[in-house]
């Protein structure tokens, strides 16, 4: 029998799962049916000193569709608007209740040791298991030089981490954002100010752009829009770079996120190198009951390939990427179309001609290759309407 337990820094996780920290995280009650649902635990929304005044703009939530389904998501939402004191009597009801579940206390201050550590003394008199520094939100509290404006600098990086450390009782994730250029150079640098772990990643800057009809922006707060935070499916080739990024540069544990939605992309993480994933915007798509699939899908999966535990497929990925330059230029694939699927249509042809290589033909409804003009892109077996095609060694 396959389990889905595991365990990262000495916390027991019963399940792989963790609820990102976002507004389903924002309440305790939510939060006690979520556990009550079997989440393996929580991120809470990010908590911050009471004195940090912030106004939420409304509407905050805009969405790109593909057929009718939301694959990619928009905020332009701030952090938890409750008190310290709010926190601290909530997390020691959900831990007496649930001792199993993990709770992680997401913390975001003011770039002033003072404001964190004093954060970080009240929290360490509640049952948390862990920290996460919140470095990465990339909307409204960079204007004020914290969230994403304290991730992009590996100076004050470094300062708060080293801060919080000092006073901290608990384990501490940083988390980060992808809105850098080189994100294992902020890993790299929190680790060597003696972070404990990595979450990543935090949302990636957009802009939804205009709604042709009314010219107005998507996201539209009274006429007027700003950068917000994309999340979903759209953002998990990001989060999967970066994360397997992170894991090649550095052992620490990461917590996983960016576009989970089903236990595929919980495999896919654990490879490129997550210990835990957390999950955000499928869950604010769809509720907290999607947790029966999530672990359902992944014990199956374990079970059908005969793993004991996660562990198995962990980093696995990692050393299958490499730089470009040592890929093996001799390996090359080929279209085979299977003739029972393909219609003839043409589009293959037609974008393989259009896209420089003239490799597929036409003649008497039939699709022919030349195989001496074919580079194996594969773009053919893409965009064939019928999946007739299928690219072979
Ligand atoms: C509406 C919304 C609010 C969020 N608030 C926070 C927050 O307070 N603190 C934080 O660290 N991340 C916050 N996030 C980021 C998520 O925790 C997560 O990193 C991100 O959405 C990517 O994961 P996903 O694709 O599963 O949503 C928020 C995301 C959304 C969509």
């Amino acid at each position: 029998m396959a389990t889905l337990e595991t365990n990262v820094l000495g916390i027991k996780f019963e399940n792989p799962f963790l609820l990102a920290s976002a507004p389903p995280t924002a309440l305790i009650e939510s939060i006690d049916k979520a556990f009550s649902l079997g989440w393996g635990g929580a991120v809470l929304k990010t908590i911050t000193p009471d004195d940090l005044v912030m106004e939420e703009a409304s509407p905050r939530y805009a969405i790109i569709k593909e057929r009718k389904k939301v694959i990619g998501f928009q905020n332009i939402e701030l952090l938890s608007h409750k008190s310290v004191q709010y926190w601290c009597d909530g997390i020691k009801y959900l831990k007496e209740k649930y001792p199993e579940k993990v709770i992680i206390a997401s913390i975001m201050a003011p770039v002033e040791k003072d404001e964190w550590q004093n954060l970080v003394r009240t929290l360490n008199d509640t049952p948390i298991d862990a920290y996460e520094l919140n470095f990465s939100c990339p909307h409204g509290m960079p204007e004020r030089n914290i969230g994403m404006a304290i991730g992009t600098s590996a100076e004050i990086s470094i300062l708060i981490t080293s801060w919080v450390k000092a006073v901290a009782n608990k384990p501490v994730f940083v988390k980060l954002t992808p809105n850098v250029t080189d994100i294992t150079w902020i890993a790299n640098a929190v680790e060597r100010a003696g972070a404990d772990g990595i979450a990543a990643i935090n949302t990636v800057q957009g802009f939804m752009g205009t709604d042709p009809e009314t010219l107005e922006p998507l996201l539209n707060v009274d006429g007027m829009t700003t950068y917000g935070g994309c999340s979903g499916e759209i953002v998990k080739p990001i989060g999967l770079r970066c994360v397997s990024q992170i894991r090649k540069n550095s052992k620490l544990p990461i917590l996983g996120i960016g576009g989970i939605t089903n236990w595929y992309d919980t495999v896919q993480y654990i490879a490129a190198g997550s210990d835990v994933v957390q999950i955000c915007t499928e869950v604010m798509l769809n509720g907290y009951g999607i947790i029966k699939g999530l672990k359902a899908g992944l014990l199956n999966y374990l079970e059908a390939k005969g793993f004991n535990d996660i562990s198995v497929i962990k980093d696995i990925a990692v050393s299958g990427i490499t730089a470009h330059e040592k890929l093996n230029k001799h390996y090359h694939v080929y279209p085979k179309i299977d003739d029972k699927k393909c219609v003839a249509c043409g589009k293959c042809v037609n974008i393989c001609c259009e896209s420089e290589h003239h490799a597929l033909t036409k003649d008497n409804n039939s699709i022919n290759l030349n195989k001496e003009h074919c580079e194996g892109c594969s773009l053919c077996s893409i965009v064939c309407p019928k999946e007739a095609i299928t690219m072979h060694k």
